[in-house]
């Protein structure tokens, strides 16, 4: 194995470059050669392949976004295009592949490896929505984002004792949500995880109103409500003022937390050290803080089980 193919795909996460950086000094380390895929699978169906330089990589670590740019493809999809990618990695001399993503680009990466390429990847999604893994690289960033526009939504929705809904991402995981609340963000969830229909929302409200907690956030996760309905119910209800604030792309940009960027750091280079040492189909993780490997056949089973941050919460909601 000389040559190693890195790319980034599906939505960006911040952390992205830091794997990068880490893949290619890693490799640069072992004296392999680094090919950078720009624009995920689509690009690796058209060819966009150049060498990745240490020098190249060396200020980036920092740097939100991916420098080798992301897509969600649908030519890759097909098994068609599926032969295509394996063809063209095969006639650049590319044998091995780090694939860096969430759930949708895994499974892209567990395919290349059914069709004989050698293929490692790393989970790289702001939504936390793996359950082999703790943490998925971004959702560090993502959440102190979050905390940090709450805050701010805060100073106002005090000022005039108002409450305000706030959508975050995570697309079907409630983990944004969750521990946005656990660090403090707002006072009542709703989640995909454990929803809460409107009525329940506004008696939550009404206790707090009552118990003198005018002002208020509750968080919910993307693709649980229509949100003008759902701010008009409790104004009528309630009779009081509320705000929704969607907090949109904000939680995908910015500059990686340091946690994020020390996890990038060692997942890159475990990834090219399993590959060095023949390893193939595999993802890798961070379980109760020690970094893992497992097959990539194994790991979209679903959104890890939360119950225990569920219960913490109680207590602290109560
Ligand atoms: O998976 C990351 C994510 O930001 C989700 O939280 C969100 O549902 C989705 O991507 C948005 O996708 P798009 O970039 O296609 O709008």
């Amino acid at each position: 194995m000389t040559k190693i193919g890195v790319l980034t795909s599906g939505g960006d996460a911040p952390g992205m470059n830091a794997v990068i950086r880490a893949v290619v000094k890693a490799a640069s380390h072992y004296h392999l050669e680094v090919m950078g895929i720009q624009c995920g699978f689509q690009g690796l169906l058209e060819g966009k392949i150049h060498r990745l330089t240490p020098l190249e990589v060396e200020d980036i670590a920092d740097r939100g976004g991916t420098i080798l740019k992301t897509s969600r493809s649908m030519e890759f999809m097909e098994e068609i295009g599926r032969k295509k990618a394996v063809e063209i990695l095969k006639n650049q001399g590319i044998n091995s592949l780090i694939v860096i993503g969430g759930g949708g680009s895994l499974k892209g990466a567990e395919k290349l490896h059914e069709l004989g390429i050698k293929v490692v990847g790393i989970p790289g999604t702001i939504d936390n929505d793996l359950a082999f893994t703790d943490y998925s690289i971004g959702f560090d960033t993502t959440l102190n984002t979050v905390l940090e526009c709450i805050g701010k939504i805060k100073d106002t929705d005090f000022s005039h004792d108002k409450t305000t809904i706030v959508e975050v991402m995570g697309r079907y995981c409630g983990d944004l949500a969750l521990y946005s609340a656990l660090a403090g963000g707002g006072e009542i969830i709703s989640t995909p995880e454990k929803p809460l229909d409107v009525n329940t929302i506004c008696s939550k409200l009404r206790l707090r109103m009552s118990n003198g907690k005018k002002d208020n956030i509750v968080i919910v996760t993307e693709r649980m409500y229509e949100l003008q309905d759902l701010q008009r119910y409790i104004e009528e209800k309630l009779n009081i003022s509320v705000r929704t604030t969607v907090l949109g792309f904000i939680q995908r940009g910015g500059n990686p937390s340091a946690f994020d960027r020390v996890l990038a750091s060692n997942m890159g280079v475990t990834a090219v050290e399993l590959l060095m040492n023949g390893y193939s189909g595999q993802a890798v993780g961070i379980k109760e803080n020690k970094i893992i490997h497992k097959e990539l056949g194994n790991i979209n089973a679903g959104i890890a089980d939360k119950q225990d941050k569920y219960r913490l919460l109680e207590k602290l909601l109560s």
